[in-house]
Parts: C-alpha cells; structure tokens; sequence
C-alpha cells in the first residue's frame, strides 16, 4: 500500500457508527491518506457494519460482497469491515467474508494507528475485536463541521429483549468530563455550533458525582457553542433533574429523541422496557409542560412476537395521542443471543409490513400537521449551506431540528437567523428571513 493512499468509509447504522467513521477519516487524514467520493477510485474501503436490524446486517453484507468484482479488477484494493457486525461476528467473519482483509471490532478502534502500520507492510486478515484499554479520546477536527456529534459513553445495561447492543457494545462505559469537554471546545473552536451528544441511553452517564443533568449544565457553558442536543434517551430514565437542565440550559435544544417502542403494555413488558404506555405518556406530557415548544420523536416497532391486532392498535392509539414530530418505525427481526430471538414469532412478514405502512401513514398525517401549525411562527434557524435544486435559497435547521428553506447567501450560512415560516410541504418547511428577502417556496417541487 502506498503511504499517499486513497481511501473511501461507507457508514451504516446509527450515529455512535457516524461518529466512529469521523474519527477513522480524521486519523486517515493525519496519516496524509486523501478520501475520495467513490468506491472505485479508493485504494482502502471501509465498510461500518450495522447489526440492530437484520436488515442493517444483510445490507451491509451485501455492499461488501459487491466489492468483490472492484477486488478482481484491483489486486491491491484493501476492503476492512468496521461496526457492530464486525464485532459480532469477529474472525468468523472471514467465513461469510473471505474476502475481508481486516475486521476492527467497535472498542478496538484505538488500535487502529498500528493496524494501519500493519497493513502498509503487507499484512492481510488483521482481525482485532478484542476489549479497548480506556474510552479512547479522539483526535479532533481537521475541517469545519457546524454540527457535530460527542461521544459521551458506549453500551448498555438495559437488554431490552430484542436488543443485540448490549452482546456487541458491552457494558455501559462514561466519558471522563475533561475528553468531552476538551473534544467539544476544539469542535467549537474550528466552527461547530451545534453538538449532539451520543451514547446509547446517555440518561446513564455517570462520571464520579458527575451525571447526565450535571453534563448538561457543564457543556451547556462553552462558549461559542450555539446548541446543545443528545441522542438516545431511555423513557424510564429521564429524571426531574434532566428536565431541570433541559429547561434551563438556553443551549440545549427544544428536541427529544425518546424511543417508546409500541404503546401496548403487554408487549412493552415482553420487550423488558422497563414503562407501561400510561407512564410513557405522562412522561411526555411532563416534558411538553416544561419544555414549551419541544419537538417530540421516537423509534417503535411492529410484528414483537405476540404483537396481536389490538397491540398494534394501542400503538397508533399512543402515536395519536402523543403527537410525535416524526417517528422511526420498523419491523420487529429477532437478533442472535437475545432474549426475544426465544420467542415464537407470531406476526407474519407480510402482516408486519401492513402494521408498518398503516404506522407511517399515520405518522405522516401527524407530522404534516403539526407543520402546518408552525405557519406564521417565527423561529431561529441556523443555515448550513445551500438548498439542493433551489436556486438562492439556504437550507438550514431550527432548534426543534426541522428543515427550514429560505432565501439567503452564502455568507449567512453557519449565523441564526430568524425565520417566519409561510409553508409546509411534507418535513420541510418553507420561510422568510426577518428583516429581507422576498421568501416563499423555491419554485423547485
Ligand atoms: N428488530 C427491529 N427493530 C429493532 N430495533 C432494535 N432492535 C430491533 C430488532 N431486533 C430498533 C428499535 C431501536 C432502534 C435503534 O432500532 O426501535 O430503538
Ligand atoms: Fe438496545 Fe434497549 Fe439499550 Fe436501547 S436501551 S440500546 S433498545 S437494550
């Protein structure tokens, strides 16, 4: 391998993979490796795998398979399988994947500095998924990004019994204050304004005295730091003390990812959530009181097995009343290992698709809705650059995390502006700048 060496990283899955490709880029970079924009043109690929969904797992394969004909065609072509199938499955990887020439597991990524070294002296089928020394910190940016993700802490200890996380990411491990604080200040630094701190359930942060609601509070006084979020919290451990500094941190953002998985109490108990739907709800509304104007999303699922008709309906029913601004939904795929792959799966293919479609139609009415409510508001919109197709206007975000369009130069961009909100169409909303512009919709569909 050459030491000026292309490289190309496709991601799959969630954010903690989005956040762990960033730092393998940025360390490639330092390595003076340049990144290019297509799979063909690259000398190293790295694949991040995904393993929540079988369908994450069987795409990701998949895309790796593909690269096999890239492989005939270039001898030297390096192809290395990162994420949580990787983790997973480790050197057996190499028996779905002969064709693999490295596999890093999720804790070994620290290690990678060496892996590389390896690599450029011609080693192959480098497979290292073994357990990482400390929470690694992570060498921070060389390019500007204005909203960027934090990782504060990796695992879980809820086993939800559907979950492969906590078999592939292991037990719940915090992020010492100083590496979080030191890798936020440098992002603010080289332009970020808006942080998004990660962890699989970062209601459990603990690091000393130090928990979630006080992590809030510290973050929350960088200066220059804009906005403030965090992604993915547990229903059940989303204390007082969190909403405390939620409402009072003007940095934290007006948006709560707060996955409810269904809204029927037996299969909420069958999962191991831990909440019934009437808790859940009450949760929300506490939330809604404290937080005026906070958007509301959620993962859920369809087809758990013994999810019967009126399951489901209690589902819409929690959907109806809660009023998400938008939900994931998704087939229920038992995972190896995991309590719920036990169960007899009682729903069909084909009625979990139905269960899905009538989900997110639903949802979807929901959503435009509330949208449509938000006409003649006017809210604070960071513009992150131009809009696709849409001569003249700026795309940007509000704190709530809705996609506004309005028109604006470039020389806005990475500057909130206040925006009046003049249309809906479907997630994106349409506005004016305050203060200029002619607004209105790109005449773009
Ligand atoms: N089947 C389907 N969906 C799943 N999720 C997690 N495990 C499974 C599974 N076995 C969904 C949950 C979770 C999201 C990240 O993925 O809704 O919140
Ligand atoms: Fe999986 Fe439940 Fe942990 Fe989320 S909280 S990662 S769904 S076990």
């Amino acid at each position: 391998m050459r030491n000026d060496a292309t490289f190309f990283i496709k991601t799959f899955g969630c954010q903690m993979n989005v956040w762990d490709s960033e730092n393998i880029r940025d360390l490639l970079l330092s390595h003076s490796l340049s990144e290019v924009s297509r799979p063909e043109e690259a000398d190293m690929i790295f694949v991040n795998t995904c393993s929540v969904r079988d369908h994450a797992e069987k795409r990701a394969l998949g895309w790796i398979r593909e690269l096999d004909a890239t492989k005939k065609r270039n001898d030297g072509l390096i192809v290395g399988a990162m994420g949580c199938f990787a983790q997973r499955l480790g050197r057996d990887i190499l028996s779905v994947l002969p064709n693999v020439d490295f596999v890093i597991g999720t804790d070994a990524y620290e290690r990678f500095d060496a892996i590389l070294e390896r690599l450029k002296a011609g080693e192959r089928q480098i497979i290292d998924t073994g357990p990482e020394k400390g929470f690694r910190s992570s060498p921070r940016p060389g390019r500007k990004r204005l909203r960027a993700f934090v990782s504060i802490m990796k695992g879980c200890e809820n086993f939800c019994s559907y979950c492969v996380v906590p078999y592939v990411r292991g037990r719940e491990r915090s992020r010492p204050l100083a590496d979080i604080i030191e890798e936020a200040e440098c992002l603010v630094e080289h332009g970020t304004k808006d942080i998004t701190l990660l962890g699989q359930n970062v209601n459990s942060y603990r690091f000393g005295e130090l928990d979630f609601a006080g992590l809030l509070n510290e973050i929350s006084r960088i200066t220059g730091l804009l906005r403030l979020r965090f992604t993915t919290s547990h229903p059940k451990g989303l204390s007082p003390e969190i909403l405390d500094s939620m409402s009072s941190c003007p940095t934290v953002c007006e948006h709560l990812h707060l996955p409810a998985q269904s809204g029927s109490n037996n299969i909420l108990k069958l999962m191991n959530r831990g909440y019934t739907r009437e808790q859940y709800m009450d949760l929300a509304e506490r939330v809604r009181s404290r937080i005026p104007g906070i958007s509301i999303t959620t993962d859920l699922m369809v087809g758990f097995p013994g999810e019967s008709e009126s399951d489901f309906e209690e589902t819409l029913d929690l959907v109806n009343r809660v009023g998400f601004d938008s939900s994931f939904a998704f087939k229920y795929s038992p995972r190896p290992g995991t309590a719920a792959s036990n169960l007899v799966e009682t729903v069909s293919t084909q009625e979990k698709e139905r269960r899905l479609d009538v989900l997110l139609k639903l949802q979807k009415r929901i959503a435009d809705e509330k949208n449509k409510g938000l006409t003649g508001k006017i809210l604070e919109v960071l513009p992150e650059g131009r809009a696709k197709g849409a001569d003249g206007f700026l795309t940007g975000r509000t704190r709530s995390n809705k996609t506004v369009l309005f028109e604006g130069k470039d020389d806005e961009i990475g500057k909130p502006v206040m925006v009046e909100i003049l249309d809906a169409r479907g997630l994106t909303l349409y506005g004016k700048r305050q203060g200029g512009g002619n607004g209105g919709s790109p005449t773009c569909g």
